[in-house]
């Protein structure tokens, strides 16, 4: 299993705690690095923190979790190296891994309830990337980054 690390702001702790738990039961390791409690953060602060952590290589693979998952991804996209996929559904968590090599997935807490955020990791955690005609594309991705 690849190393995993987790965050979230304020509007996604419940969330992210719930995943913990889940992945906790399924003896998935991952390390947590906040935010801690539902004190208001801002979710620029916590999503670059997981994105850097990614992109240099300390983790493989991040989950980001805010009220939305909109603010969080449109962040951690921004950092070299990340390709960040928001999902709200299990077939886009599969694609992402599949077409896309998504290294960090993005979920809103205000948007699904805790049983689908917990299939759409699972889903997520257990895909991987298809290459050929996709490594291309993914290439090309990485060309625009800056
Ligand atoms: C926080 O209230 C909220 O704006 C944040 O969690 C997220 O939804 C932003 O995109």
């Amino acid at each position: 299993m690849s190393k995993l690390v987790i965050g979230s702001d304020h509007g996604g702790f419940a969330l992210k705690e719930t995943i913990k738990s889940h992945l906790a039961a399924r003896g998935v390791a991952v390390t947590d690095i906040g935010t801690h409690s539902t004190d208001s953060v801002d979710y620029p602060d916590i999503a670059v923190k997981l994105a850097e952590a990614v992109a240099d290589g300390r983790f493989d693979r991040g989950i980001i979790i805010c009220g939305t998952g909109i603010g969080v991804s449109i962040a951690a996209n921004k950092v070299p190296g990340i390709r960040a996929a928001l999902c709200h559904d299990t077939f886009s968590a599969a694609m992402s891994r599949e077409h896309n090599d998504a290294n960090v997935l993005a979920m809103g807490e205000r948007v699904i309830g805790p049983g689908l955020a917990c299939l759409i990791v699972d889903t997520w955690l257990e895909g991987s990337f298809a290459g050929g005609r996709h490594a291309r594309r993914v290439e090309k991705l990485k060309a625009l980054d800056c």
